[in-house]
């Protein structure tokens, strides 16, 4: 069994094989743009990490963990126009750096160059890899638009919420660990637990980016605090805050929401301190300690020694505090 972080490196020694052409420059210096500043790589990580536990070869799960990295990267280019995010992974974002078009048509490439990495893999695995890979893919976008969508609604219920991040950013960690896990000869039920197990993980993943966009440290984060209020996202401390609010609060809550003009700090710190009012750091800090218990409920039931499992669990706890 490999050790995490030799996974990590290997990962990064691919990532730092790769190579794209010169010209047009536009197109393709914000690809390696991107990639080199690397970001926490938990994509390719937990693709080969779910390989590693059900096989001593991780080979064949290495070219589709880089194609979901790179296809992850691809949608945070596109996020960050949607978004209007001026900062990502402590850097300019791309569409900011170059331009909105650059941002996507090199996203565009991206997503076609993902695939290439889907190639090449052993005939008896590659259709069930690209039925997930396809599936998950379609789902992000519209996990995507559902989150564009519910900008512009007030009235969003934590159950439409929790579909909506089940979709924009927990299918793609589901797909990570089942296609690592198909990669790593699983057998079909098993594939299925680490699906079920990486969905939970995801959801409490976004769970905590959204805490992070309020309550994180923009250095650490790397991403500017704030932006979920600034474009009213309905994340779960906002739809929870209406939720349990006073009707006094809630209408300050809604008025916020409602300013067409409005300086910027402003209206972040009001909504802040509502936030802390009613406590929900804590309840949002509550609900991803839920959605940890179900992932491992699900990862419990996979059918390979304890001792295997030592790695995948050790990483995913540090995430579960993360604060990048
Ligand atoms: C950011 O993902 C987008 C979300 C789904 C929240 P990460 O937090 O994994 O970003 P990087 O790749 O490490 O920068
Ligand atoms: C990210 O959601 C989902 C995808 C990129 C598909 P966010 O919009 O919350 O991600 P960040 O915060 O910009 O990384
Ligand atoms: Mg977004
Ligand atoms: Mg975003
Ligand atoms: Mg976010």
């Amino acid at each position: 069994m490999y050790k995490t972080t030799e996974l990590q490196q290997i990962i990064d020694s691919e990532f730092q094989k790769l190579y794209f052409p010169k010209n047009p420059a536009e197109l393709y210096q914000p690809i390696e743009y991107i990639l080199s500043i690397g970001g926490k790589r938990i994509r390719p990580l937990f693709t080969v990490l779910a390989a590693n536990l059900f096989s001593e070869d991780v080979q064949n799960a290495i070219n589709p963990a880089i194609g979901l990295e790179i296809f992850h990267n691809f949608t945070l280019l596109h996020d960050d126009i949607m978004d209007k995010a001026d900062i990502r992974r402590n850097k300019p974002t791309v569409h900011k750096k170059w331009n909105e078009n650059v941002a996507i048509l090199s996203g565009d490439a991206m997503m076609i160059y993902s695939y290439e990495f889907f190639m090449n893999l052993p005939t008896e695995i590659q259709i069930s890899i690209f039925k997930t890979f396809n599936k998950t893919a379609i789902e992000v976008c519209e996990g995507q638009q559902f989150d564009m969508n519910f900008e512009n609604k007030m009235e969003v219920s934590e159950q439409e919420y929790i579909k909506m991040i089940e979709l924009k950013t927990s299918v793609l960690i589901a797909a990570c660990f089942k296609i690592g896990a198909i990669c790593g000869g699983a057998n079909e039920k098993d594939a299925e637990n680490m699906y079920e197990f990486g969905k939970n993980l995801g959801l409490a993943f976004q769970l905590r980016d959204d805490y992070l966009d309020c309550f994180g440290n923009t250095a650490e984060f790397g991403k500017q605090i704030g932006g979920d209020i600034v474009a009213n996202k309905k994340t779960y401390l906002l739809i929870k805050a209406l939720n349990i609010s006073d009707s006094q609060t809630k209408a300050k809550i809604i008025a916020e929401i409602n300013k067409k003009d409005f300086d910027r700090t402003e209206k972040v710190n009001t909504i802040l301190e509502i936030y802390q009012q009613l406590n929900i750091p804590q309840i949002t800090e509550k609900k991803i300690e839920e959605y940890y218990n179900l992932a491992f409920s699900y990862f419990d039931k996979i059918s390979v020694p304890t001792e295997r499992k030592t790695p995948i669990i050790e990483f995913v706890n540090l995430l579960k505090n993360r604060k990048s």
